[in-house]
């Protein structure tokens, strides 16, 4: 196959996935969705599909490729600070599971939507906890100086009117911290949130039927060979010590990034080996158009030189585009490198392939599966 491209490991991902079943099948009133953002190559949702995960989505394209690929609208969620009036007519035409609204602004726009086209809504509103995930400043999402969400104190008005309006089920709050989230201490901190907040809305007489937790749990980027496998027992055992839920409520999920990162890896071959006065650089085929996270977020992945067991020797590992910033990184200690030399970039599965562009013309990239 010719490189670059994208090679899965399909046990690994039904491993992990059997993880989450174990975790969760004693809460049947728990519902993990799988954030599709994070990968929606046809092969990994047929999987996740089976695996008896719903969607969350964030626009209309991902609903159109959830459905496509099998999921029961029932089973999605969609989320996201922008749906344009397209996105929400064609969510309330395939009867998703819920709306998760960002703004006031945005719950007027689906009321106008519902009555235009005469259906309900079933919504939650996304609440800005407030709550520092301590992750990387691009990917954080759940502090104030944030786009997302309603804050805190300008919520009950909004609940009073969605509970009001006869074309919308108001169903409860929804939250998403931020992504790549190792610590669980942020999490613990939501969960204290929820309740406190839940807490309150109570003596005001507002009762929820569900809580969606979001998704933000993080994998290991350093050690991806010796820790295949996201700490999904902590995480969930965080919401089932902390979280007081009520009798009959709901508990939803949304993982992209623990589900299929680690069983994802972009494969690569080094076309040129380039010596500088300072440096030594390995040019592979494959740049930011294929994996984007170390030139966007300086995001570290494991790389593997694959054809050598050579002595160790510093490169920067950089890509063909005619870009400074399409390094996939500087001074990598790896076994001697030559041209033809096949290149493994690690923990690539989650926003990867998904995040994959044609800049410089270039064709997106192809995937292979073991
Ligand atoms: N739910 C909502 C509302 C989200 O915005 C996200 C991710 C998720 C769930 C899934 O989060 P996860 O479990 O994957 O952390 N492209 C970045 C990550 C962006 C995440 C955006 N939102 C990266 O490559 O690190």
């Amino acid at each position: 196959m010719r490189t670059p491209y994208y090679r899965y490991d399909l046990g690994l991902l039904d491993r992990t996935l059997a993880k989450i079943r174990e975790c969760t099948e004693g809460h049947p009133n728990w519902h993990v969705h799988y954030a599709i953002k994070a990968n929606a190559n046809p092969t990994l949702l047929e999987r996740i599909r089976k695996a008896g995960l719903g969607i969350d989505c964030v626009s209309g394209g991902e609903i159109s490729k959830a459905l496509e690929n099998g999921f029961p609208a029932t089973s999605i969620v969609f989320a996201g600070v922008g749906k344009a009036d397209w996105e929400i007519d064609l969510a309330l035409e395939k009867g998703i599971a819920c709306f998760n609204v960002e703004s006031q602004a945005e719950l007027e726009v689906i009321i106008e939507r519902c009555q235009a086209l005469g259906r309900t809504a079933h919504i939650a509103l996304r609440v800005n906890p407030n709550v520092d995930a301590h992750t990387h400043a691009g990917i954080t999402t759940g502090l104030s100086e944030n786009k997302f969400g309603i804050e805190i104190p300008m919520l009950e008005p909004i609940i009073r009117r969605a509970i009001e309006c006869d074309c919308l089920v108001f169903e409860g709050l929804h939250f998403h911290i931020g992504s790549q989230i190792l610590d669980m201490e942020p999490f613990m901190t939501l969960a204290d949130r929820v309740n406190e907040l839940q807490d309150n809305l109570e003596g005001k007489g507002i009762k929820l039927h569900s809580i969606n937790v979001g998704g933000g749990l993080g994998v290991d980027y350093d050690n991806p060979e010796q820790n295949d496998m996201p700490c999904l027992e902590s995480y969930f055992k965080v919401f089932e010590d902390r979280l007081k839920l009520r009798p009959g409520q709901q508990l939803h999920f949304e993982l992209g990034r623990a589900v299929v990162a680690q069983c994802g890896r972009l494969i690569t071959r080094v076309l040129y080996v380039k010596q500088g006065t300072v440096k030594k650089f390995a040019i592979v085929d494959a740049g930011f158009t294929e994996l984007i996270r170390p030139a966007f977020y300086g995001a570290h992945h494991k790389i593997v030189n694959l054809s050598s067991d050579g002595p160790l020797e510093k490169y920067d590992v950089v890509g063909p585009i005619c870009e400074s910033s399409d390094t996939f990184e500087k001074d990598a200690l790896l076994p001697e490198i030559r041209r033809g030399d096949l290149i493994a970039i690690l923990t690539a599965g989650a926003y990867g392939e998904t995040m994959a562009s044609c800049y410089n013309c270039r064709p997106l990239p192809k995937s292979c599966f073991d």
